[in-house]
């Protein structure tokens, strides 16, 4: 059997955002952005957008951050989100403030035909990670840029670094088959964990003055709704959930059972705060 290639793993990604999973995704909306604000903050505080500024949101979801950027580009700049994600991009239609300087498009940031030079930022919140070509994919986002216009996105750092998900993954790996092991080039949500393959795709790509931050975060896995939510939480999205996808329903029972305990342990009132780790990735074309 052959090992898939770059453009098989790249088809799998963007089946996997239209199929069940980008249902599950947009089903779980409010308690994703309350979730995942920490990360957002930190990163709009770099990018640090004005209004006259033209920004791309690259892997945009249902664009909860290309809203809040579309509010700072205005008056007189424009904000273009884009992902693969029909779904996605469905709940991004329906949340759509009136009046908002904001598109979307439906598109594969790989090919997309951007506008030559339009831009002055690339932006990304967890959305450049799953590219089969990532090289590629950059190089083709940079062509959106105009000369000077940075890049500002930010992506996971390794899953030991990310209590927050190692935490109910262990958990569940005491009753389910351990998930396979990526490799180096697979895309994925940790594919940006290494810093060294980072900078070489964006140097690759055509970047310079590429720089990593390590920004440490804590996530509250319950979003202020008690021990119950962060255990659906845990079992829902993040490697734990892909562990346990297809498991016999006892199975399942018994490692939620263990990941409720675990939690449990780490309950302050009605919140369940675990730690994560970012890096805020900062490039520039030159
Ligand atoms: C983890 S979600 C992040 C969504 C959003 N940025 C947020 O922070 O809520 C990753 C997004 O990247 C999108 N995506 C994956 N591959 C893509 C591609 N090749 N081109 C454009 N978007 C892509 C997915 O459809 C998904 O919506």
């Amino acid at each position: 059997m052959s090992l898939p290639g770059a453009e098989e793993r790249h088809a799998a990604e963007i089946a996997y955002w239209n199929g069940p999973a980008g249902e599950r995704w947009v089903s779980r909306q409010e308690t994703q952005d309350a979730l995942l604000a920490p990360a957002g903050e930190a990163l709009l505080a770099r990018a640090a957008v004005r209004s006259g500024k033209c920004v791309l949101d690259i892997g945009c979801g249902w664009g909860g951050m290309s809203i809040e950027l579309a509010r700072r580009v205005s008056p007189g700049g424009r904000v273009l989100g884009l992902d693969v994600s029909a779904p996605m991009l469905a709940r991004a239609h329906e949340l759509q403030p009136p009046g908002l300087p904001l598109e979307f498009v439906r598109a594969d940031a790989t090919v997309y035909p951007f506008a030559a030079g339009g831009a002055d930022l690339l932006f990304s919140r967890f959305g450049v990670m799953f590219f089969g070509e990532p090289v590629r994919a950059f190089a083709n986002m940079r062509t959106g840029l105009r000369r000077g216009g940075r890049v500002v996105f930010a992506c996971w750092r390794e899953l030991a670094a990310n209590p927050w998900l190692m935490l109910p993954l262990e958990e569940a790996y005491r009753h389910v088959p351990r998930l396979p092991e990526a490799g180096p080039e697979d895309p994925g949500a940790f594919s940006f964990a290494a810093p060294q393959r980072v900078r070489g795709i964006l140097e690759r790509a055509g970047f310079v003055a590429i720089d990593l931050e390590p920004v440490a975060l804590s996530l509250d896995l319950a979003t202020g709704r008690g021990l119950e939510s962060a255990v659906a939480t845990a079992v829902s999205i993040g490697p734990a959930a892909r562990a346990l996808e297809g498991q016999p329903a006892p199975v399942r029972s018994a490692a939620t059972a263990a990941i409720r305990a675990a939690l449990a342990r780490h309950k302050a009132h009605e919140s369940v705060p675990l730690d994560g780790s970012i890096w805020i990735v900062t490039a520039v074309n030159p």
